[in-house]
């Protein structure tokens, strides 16, 4: 049976939650199953869709003494390697037919957009641009690509050479700034100001809001395949934040569907990049500084977005911050399929849910807090597969492709 080793890790309950707080119109407004329909037509129009994986780990639920985990595996999504090929590729769709539908004073759709030879002309005088540490300027230059506008993508200091590559695939023209993430992203702004540029952020702040909503949107395909395929409901959910746009919109789902058993909802984040629980310990949104120094570089932020802030701030049972050691003993354990589980290609920001939830379990404290037992059916999104391949190679010591075979069946 898998073993897992002991972590530091801090579990705050969120002094917020508000377990019956209702969905509330004003949340409907952002995120909605009306508008997830939208997003659904739109994504699952695209050459390549496919549903992602949703792993059962009965080997792994056993350690734990749970009923069950489910995993969530993102890795092929789009031949992106990450569930963020969802967000800004579908964010960049929609504000295409926005601009194309101003400037032609009529209403422009999508099918349009992909058809009329003339609609694609126009595109290509429209440029967008966001920062990144990766997996999100993947996928607006992946949509940009699709669509045919241009697209200037900006990457912060520490941001591998592998992941640069991986975004100039797809023809956009890559930056890179000196400095942190949140450093990046006003670089970005500045940029698109002068240019007359689209900012397609996955993250929100005052006065704008409507991109990261659409960001968020697309997300919630994702958590509505993995419903669809799960045997039960949840009672527990573990999501790993960033900026928080990815928990939020989870939370989102779960909280909008749930009349009474909405599953316990945490939100986990790098010990050195702990924004989100920095801010649930606050009350209000705090940004933390310095340069968050974390492997997990998908979830390197330093600050919240305010939309999700506005769903995981009464939405989220509690907040959790854990160590980069503890994330690459879960790719290792992933990658090493024992106990009957499958083998599983899971990415330095892919586990940290998983992290969560196997700590929480073997700390009678955190067990008792976030009401886990033998009962207790778990979920996770593992976001991301081997989104930088020399890094997961030297973090698990076997390539991809590697654990892969090693795992098939004789
Ligand atoms: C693989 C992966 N997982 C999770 C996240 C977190 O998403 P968010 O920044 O919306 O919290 C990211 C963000 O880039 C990511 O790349």
């Amino acid at each position: 049976m898998p073993s897992f080793p002991q972590h530091p890790f801090t579990l705050l309950a969120n002094p917020r939650f508000q377990p019956a707080e209702p969905y509330g119109a004003h949340r409907s407004a952002l995120l909605s199953a009306a508008a997830l329909s939208q997003a659904s037509d739109v994504i699952t129009s695209w050459s390549g869709y496919a549903i992602t994986p949703l792993h059962s780990l009965p080997g792994l639920a056993r350690s734990a003494g749970v009923a069950s985990l489910h995993y969530k595996d993102e890795g092929s999504r789009f031949g992106l390697g990450s569930f963020k090929a969802l967000g800004g590729a579908y964010a960049v769709a929609r504000l295409l037919c926005r601009v194309l539908g101003q400037r032609l004073g009529r209403s422009v759709s999508h099918a349009q957009l992909r058809t009329d030879p003339a609609l694609r002309l126009a595109c290509a005088d429209i440029t967008v641009t966001c920062a990144t540490d990766g997996n999100h300027g993947r996928s607006v230059a992946w949509g940009a690509n699709m669509l045919g506008c241009r697209c200037v993508i900006y990457i912060h200091a520490t941001v591998s050479e592998g992941r640069k590559a991986a975004i100039e695939r797809y023809g956009a023209q890559v930056v890179r700034t000196s400095g942190n993430y949140d450093d990046s992203v006003q670089q970005a702004d500045r940029d698109a100001k002068t240019n007359g540029w689209f900012v397609i952020s996955d993250t929100s702040y005052p006065g704008y809001m409507d991109i990261p909503r659409d960001v968020m949107q697309g997300y919630q395909l994702m958590v509505h395949e993995a419903v669809s395929a799960l045997p039960q409901w949840p009672t527990h959910v573990f999501v790993q934040a960033g900026v928080g746009g990815f928990a939020a919109a989870v939370c989102a789902y779960f909280w909008e569907r749930s009349t009474e058993q909405r599953p316990v909802f945490v939100v986990v984040e790098p010990q050195q990049a702990d924004c989100l629980l920095q801010s649930a310990r606050a009350g209000t949104v705090v940004a933390v500084k310095g340069d968050l120094d974390t492997l997990m570089a998908g979830l390197a932020c330093g600050e919240v977005s305010l939309l999700a802030w506005d769903i995981l701030n009464t939405g989220a049972n509690a907040f959790c911050a854990i160590p980069d050691a503890a994330a690459v003993d879960t790719m290792r354990l992933l990658a090493s399929a024992q106990g009957g589980d499958p083998v599983i290609v899971a990415g330095e920001s892919a586990v940290a849910g998983l992290v969560a939830a196997l700590l929480t379990a073997q700390d009678s404290t955190a067990r008792t807090a976030l009401e886990m037992g033998p009962d207790s059916r778990v979920l996770l999104f593992g976001s991301e597969g081997d989104t930088d391949p020399a890094l997961y190679q030297q973090l698990v010591g076997r390539s991809a492709a590697q654990v892969l075979q090693d795992g098939a069946p004789a």
